[in-house]
């Protein structure tokens, strides 16, 4: 896997890092981010991308569960941990998530090709992913397939509705290429769940399959010239079924992907204007997320100043200094920090939970 967190997120995300070890960042609920789409759209090969990590993809319906997946950055190896009804399991190699997602699913939801409200939890600490939660969905369906019940669809779009409800959850919404945007459900769902399009994000998938001839009208709706989206579109190229029988591995792929759209007649010029590779997503994603820690700042700040006033009570002022000064000393540190970064969005301390280890 690899990180798209660059400079200027690391002071947030250290600082989130340094908060955790205090017990104060409960509050803080970091945004999750979503996936809306038809079946087979793409939106596991979207997540996948994102965070490195191979998920269950294919055609017809493999995601049959909400799926939460919280990446978080830490040091040391790859840590996995997957958690259903009451089963929980760490493991150590990564490339065990297929496996072990399916399991959980076939437990939740039976062998065949129902679906299942239970949340499968993967929890996932590892130096390379960045501190983003990801959520798998079921896509959208009409008609059952043999074994499935017939408001299988209805099913399906409560449950998306659960999850893309939510205020704190980023909806990319996923689109083939080759399918008439204008008339795809999930824009429709996000749109209604979102008026103001300020949490969704429109996500272009399969460019490799574009039929000939159409390639301009698909660029006039990465350009925003068809439906305005207020966020946007991005187009990505993930790994395709013969990509995986060729085990064209994740790191491969970004090169893959980069090459197909520098080398595109109609797409390149889109790289400039940021509108293209999962790279760019992830760069996208994680400025949401730096926008909203900024807008959380203040809470924090009050959250520190009222951590530092009980320490002062517990160990007595005006003699704490001599009690428990490194506790304030830590704290007060951490209040100049939170304030500098609402001031300035970038910290001068950039390494102050050093003083923690
Ligand atoms: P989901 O059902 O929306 O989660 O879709 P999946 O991620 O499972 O993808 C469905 C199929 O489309 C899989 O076989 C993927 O390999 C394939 N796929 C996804 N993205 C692309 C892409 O950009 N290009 C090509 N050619 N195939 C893709
Ligand atoms: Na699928
Ligand atoms: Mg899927």
């Amino acid at each position: 896997g690899k990180s798209y967190l660059q400079n200027e997120v690391r002071p947030f995300i250290e600082l989130i890092d340094s908060l955790r070890l205090l017990g104060i960042d409960k509050d803080l609920n970091l945004p999750s981010i979503a996936v809306v789409g038809d079946q087979s759209s793409g939106k596991s090969s979207v997540l996948e991308a994102l965070s490195g990590v191979a998920l269950p993809r294919g055609s017809g319906i493999v995601t049959r569960c909400p799926l939460e997946i919280k990446l978080r950055k830490k040091k040391g190896k790859w840590e996995g941990k997957i958690s259903y009804a009451g089963h929980s399991e760490t493991f150590y190699d990564p490339s065990q998530v297929d496996k072990l997602v399916r399991e959980a699913q076939n437990a939740l939801a039976g062998d065949g090709v129902g679906i299942c409200h239970d949340l499968i939890t993967l929890d996932i600490s590892s130096p390379d992913v960045c501190d983003l939660t990801l959520i798998d969905l079921p896509g959208i369906t009409r008609v059952p397939v043999k074994g499935q019940p017939d408001d299988i669809g209805d099913q399906i779009r409560s449950l998306i509705l659960k999850y893309i409800t939510k205020k704190e959850t980023i909806n990319l919404v996923v689109v083939p290429c080759n399918v008439d945007i204008a008339t795809t459900e999930a824009l429709r769902m996000a749109q209604e769940v979102d008026p103001h399009g300020s949490r969704t994000l429109a996500i272009l998938t399969k460019p490799d399959l574009i039929d000939k001839g159409a390639e301009e009208d698909v660029l006039k709706i990465v350009q925003g010239k068809v439906i305005p989206l207020s966020k946007g579109y991005i187009i990505v190229r993930c790994r395709g079924q013969k990509d995986i029988n060729d085990m064209i591995s994740l790191t491969e792929a970004m090169q893959v992907e980069r090459d197909f759209f520098k080398s595109h007649t109609y797409f390149s010029s889109l790289l400039n204007e940021d509108k293209a590779t999962t790279e760019c997503l992830g760069r996208k994603l994680t400025g949401e997320l730096v926008d909203h820690i900024k807008k959380s700042l203040p809470r924090l700040t009050d959250q520190v100043q009222s951590l530092l006033s009980q320490q002062l009570n517990l160990c007595g002022a005006p003699h704490f200094l001599s009690s428990c000064p490194l506790c304030i000393q830590i704290i007060i540190e951490f209040s100049d920090r939170i304030n500098e970064l609402g001031r300035t969005g970038d910290a001068k301390h950039k390494n102050i939970y050093g003083l923690l280890r």
